[in-house]
């Protein structure tokens, strides 16, 4: 077959939206994101290459994806606040109109200090029933520098990345009755201070302004609006594509070290007659 100079340079324009490797960190955040609240709590740097989110006693803040999506692998790079921030909580998830029936995916990281360190919590949501709590330790100093977060989501399975290492697996095992979510979601992501998840150790606003500095702005994930999965679950998405439908050797490996390492708190653990707890099983 051979290719029209018009094709080739379709092809040539829209080929590089669907091909990892692309610099995706080099995309401005006002072409995929807006200020969600707390606005002058928000500082868009580094000609909007970074955002900086802060939290003191007035407010905390957040920004929002201006589309939805309905599978991608979903990236930030994330600087949390300093050390001495219990009741800090920083967030990255995905979430779909905010509700009883919702659609959630998160990475919430919790602040600590000396005596407690800082927590990586997760969950899902699924048609608005969540309790799917997985938490982890950190095994680097998440205050000193920026570490990559990731969402992947497709038809066969939610995995959670940490530097390229997935740390969680959700399988889409609704053909055994399993839930998994469906609806198109946005991004999003906060700072904001709350007792839940501090242990008790109250917030010490002499270390006020909490700052969490965010970078990576471009979305690699199919647009949609509400119903129209299908179209996202096409392989011209590499995301999509087989590779992406299991963990492969080396990252089964890299997942088996971390959890039985750094994994502090498995819902699963209560409940492993739970089919979804069943299918996180890999091999
Ligand atoms: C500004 O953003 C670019 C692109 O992400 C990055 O390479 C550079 O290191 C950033 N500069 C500063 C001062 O943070
Ligand atoms: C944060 O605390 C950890 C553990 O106490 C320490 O190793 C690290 O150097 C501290 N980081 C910063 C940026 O102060
Ligand atoms: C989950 O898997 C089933 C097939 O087992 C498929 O029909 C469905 O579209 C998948 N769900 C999503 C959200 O991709």
């Amino acid at each position: 077959m051979c290719l029209s100079p018009l094709s080739f340079l379709i092809v040539f324009l829209l080929g590089p939206l669907n091909v990892k490797g692309v610099d995706w960190d080099n995309v401005p955040f006002m072409q995929n994101y807006a200020p969600l609240w707390g606005q002058e709590n928000m500082q868009i740097l580094n000609q909007s290459r970074e955002v900086q989110l802060t939290l003191n006693q007035e407010s905390g803040s957040g920004f929002q994806s201006i589309h939805k999506y309905s599978s991608g692998w979903f990236n930030m790079k994330i600087k949390l606040p300093q050390n001495d921030s219990t009741e800090v909580i920083t967030t990255f998830y995905l979430i779909s109109v905010d509700g009883p029936t919702r659609d959630e995916i998160d990475f919430e990281f919790l602040g600590g200090n000396k005596e407690r360190s800082h927590i990586l919590h997760t969950n899902i949501f699924t048609n608005g029933q969540g309790g799917r709590e997985q938490q982890f330790q950190f095994w680097f100093d998440p205050t000193a520098d920026f570490h990559d977060y990731t969402f992947l989501w497709n038809e066969k399975q939610l995995v959670f990345f940490v530097d390229n290492i997935p740390i969680r697996v959700f399988k889409n095992n609704t053909d055994k009755g399993g839930s998994y979510p469906t609806q198109a979601m946005k991004i999003y992501a906060t700072i904001w201070s709350s007792p839940w998840g501090s242990g008790g150790v109250p917030i010490n606003w002499n270390e006020a302004p909490f700052e969490a500095h965010y970078r990576g702005f471009g979305i690699n994930a199919c647009q949609s609006q509400n119903p129209n999965i299908e179209q996202c679950n096409s392989f011209r998405y590499w995301w999509n594509t087989e590779n992406y439908w299991e963990l492969n050797f080396d990252q089964k490996q890299a997942y088996n070290n971390v959890r039985s390492k750094y994994l502090i708190y498995d819902y699963c653990t209560k409940q492993p007659e739970n089919l979804e707890c069943q299918g996180l099983h890999l091999n």
